[in-house]
C-alpha cells in the first residue's frame, strides 16, 4: 500500500509512520509536511534516507538556485540549502535536499522508492514532500501517487488558537477541503482517513460522548477542527468518498512538542521553574498514549467501516493536577513550584468519550496503563533534553508564544 500520511513529520504522525513502517513491509510513505514550529525530522530518525526530502521549487525567489554539481544525474534537481525560506532552511541544514519544479514531484518520488538511492543505499520507503495541505498543484499531484490518504496536518494547540486562529483556519479546514477535493478526483483511492479530536464535542458535563452525539466545539481550533470533520462526512455523504474520522482523546508520550500540558509541566520541572496551573487545575481530561492512538487508526484504516466515525479513548480520566503531581513526584520535585494561574478563556472542564465502538467492532484493547506510560514519557523527556532544549533555545516562534502566552496569564 501507498500511503499519502500529511502533517507526517508532528508528534502522532510521525509515530503513526514509524509504527507502520516497523508493522507493515510493503507499505510506502510519501509525506506532506510544511515544517511547521511543531514539525521536525528528527521526528522520523532512523527511517530517513539522507536523500529522501523533496523540496519544490514554486517561490520566483528561488529560480536562480545554484546547482552542485556531484557528476550523478541526481545533481540537477539536488541543491544547497541557501535558497530555502528561513524558517524550513534551518529544519533542513545538513540535508540533502532535491528541488524538483512542481511537475516532476513524480519522478523523485518514484526515484526514492525505486533506488538505487543517490547514495547506493538502496530504495527507502519514505519520501518527504515539504509543502502545505493549502497548496491545490502539489496536492494533486501527489494524490494520484497513494492509494491511502491520512490526514493528520492541522494546527492543533488550543492555547495559540485563542491568540490567533487565522492559521487554523486555513490549514485545517481549507486545508482539509484541498485534500478533499484531489481525493475526490482519485478513482483509485482506497480511503481517506481524517483524524479529528474529541474537542469537537465540547464539554462533558454529565455522560461520556459517544459518536452519535451532537458536536459543540467551543473555541477556535475545536470550531475549526469540527469544521474540517463535518466536510470530510460530507464528501462521502455527497461524492461517496471512502472516508473514515478518527476523534482520539488527548495525546501524550515521547516527541510531543513542549507546548502541551505534560511536556511543558516535565521541562518546567526539571528546570525549577514555576508550573502554571490554569484556574483550579480541576479540568479533566482522558490521557491517551501515543502508543495506543496509533494502533487504533492504523485498525481503522485497514478494518474500519467506510463513512463511519470512531472515537479512541484512554480510558484514563484525570485531573490536570493529579497529573502534574505525578510529573512533580517521578522528578522528585516539591510541589512548592506549582503555580495557579489565570484561567484559559473558553476552557473546556472535562473531555470524556465512550468508546465501545472501535473496541467491540474493531477488536481495540489499548494499554490501559497511564501510570506507566506516563512514567516512561517522563524518562523519554529526561534521557531526550537535547530533542526538547534545541527547541527551548533555537526556536523563536517558540519563545514568543510562551512568553507571550504565559505574560497573560499572571
Ligand atoms: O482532546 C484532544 C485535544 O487535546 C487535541 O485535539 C488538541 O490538539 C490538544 O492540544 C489537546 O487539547 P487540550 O487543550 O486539552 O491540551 P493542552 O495540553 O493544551 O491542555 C491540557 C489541559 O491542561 C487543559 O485543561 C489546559 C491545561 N493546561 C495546559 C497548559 C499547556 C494548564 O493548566 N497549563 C498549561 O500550561
Amino acid at each position: 500500500m501507498d500511503y499519502l500520511i500529511t502533517g507526517g513529520l508532528g508528534f502522532i504522525g510521525s509515530t503513526f509512520i514509524k509504527y507502520l513502517l516497523n508493522k507493515d513491509v510493503d507499505s510506502r510513505v510519501i509525506v506532506l509536511d510544511s515544517l511547521t514550529y511543531a514539525g521536525s525530522l528528527e521526528n522520523l530518525q532512523g527511517f530517513l534516507n539522507q536523500d529522501s526530502i523533496i523540496y519544490p521549487q514554486r517561490h520566483e525567489e528561488l529560480k536562480n538556485i545554484v546547482v552542485h554539481s556531484n557528476g550523478s544525474g541526481l545533481a540537477k534537481s539536488i541543491v544547497g540549502l541557501a535558497e530555502c525560506d528561513k524558517r524550513i532552511e534551518k529544519k533542513l541544514a545538513n540535508c540533502i535536499v532535491r528541488r524538483p519544479h512542481d511537475g516532476n514531484i513524480a519522478d523523485d518520488i518514484n526515484e526514492i522508492f525505486g533506488g538505487p538511492s543517490y547514495y547506493g543505499r538502496g530504495a527507502s520507503r519514505l519520501a518527504i514532500v515539504i509543502g502545505s495541505v493549502c497548496d491545490r498543484s502539489l496536492v494533486s499531484n501527489l494524490l494520484p501517487m497513494c492509494d491511502l490518504v491520512v490526514n493528520f496536518a492541522a494546527e492543533t494547540h488550543v492555547d495559540r488558537s485563542i491568540m490567533n486562529p487565522d492559521e487554523f483556519i486555513k490549514t485545517d479546514v481549507y486545508g482539509t477541503y484541498v485534500l478533499l477535493e484531489a481525493a475526490k478526483k482519485q478513482d483509485t483511492l482506497k480511503k481517506f482517513v481524517h483524524i479529528s479530536t474529541d474537542e469537537v464535542y465540547g464539554v462533558a458535563t454529565e455522560k461520556s460522548f459517544s459518536e452519535i452525539d451532537p458536536i459543540s466545539p467551543r473555541n477556535p481550533y475545536s470550531a475549526s477542527k469540527a469544521a474540517a470533520d463535518r466536510l470530510v462526512y460530507s464528501y462521502n455523504q455527497t461524492y461517496g468518498l471512502p472516508i473514515n474520522i478518527v476523534r482520539p482523546s488527548n495525546n501524550f508520550g515521547p516527541n510531543q512538542y513542549p507546548e502541551k500540558l505534560i511536556p511543558v509541566m516535565i521541562i518546567k520541572a526539571l528546570n525549577d521553574e514555576r508550573l502554571p496551573v490554569y484556574g483550579d487545575g480541576k479540568q479533566i481530561r482522558d490521557w491517551l498514549f501515543v502508543g495506543d492512538t496509533v494502533e487504533a487508526i492504523d485498525l481503522i484504516v485497514h478494518n474500519g467501516t467506510i463513512g463511519e466515525v470512531y472515537n479512541i479513548a484512554g480510558r484514563n480520566e484525570r485531573e490536570n493536577i493529579m497529573v502534574i503531581k505525578e510529573i512533580l513526584t517521578r522528578l522528585g520535585k516539591p510541589e512548592t513550584l506549582i503555580n495557579y494561574v489565570k484561567d484559559r478563556p473558553g476552557h473546556d472542564r472535562r473531555y470524556s468519550l465512550d468508546d465501545s465502538k472501535i473496541r467491540f467492532q474493531l477488536g481495540f484493547k489499548g494499554s490501559n496503563s497511564f501510570e506507566s506510560n506516563l512514567r516512561d514519557t517522563i524518562d523519554w523527556y529526561v534521557q531526550n533534553r537535547k530533542w526538547w532544549q534545541k527547541i527551548l533555545d533555537e526556536d523563536i516562534e517558540y519563545r514568543k508564544f510562551m512568553e507571550q502566552w504565559y505574560k497573560d496569564r499572571k
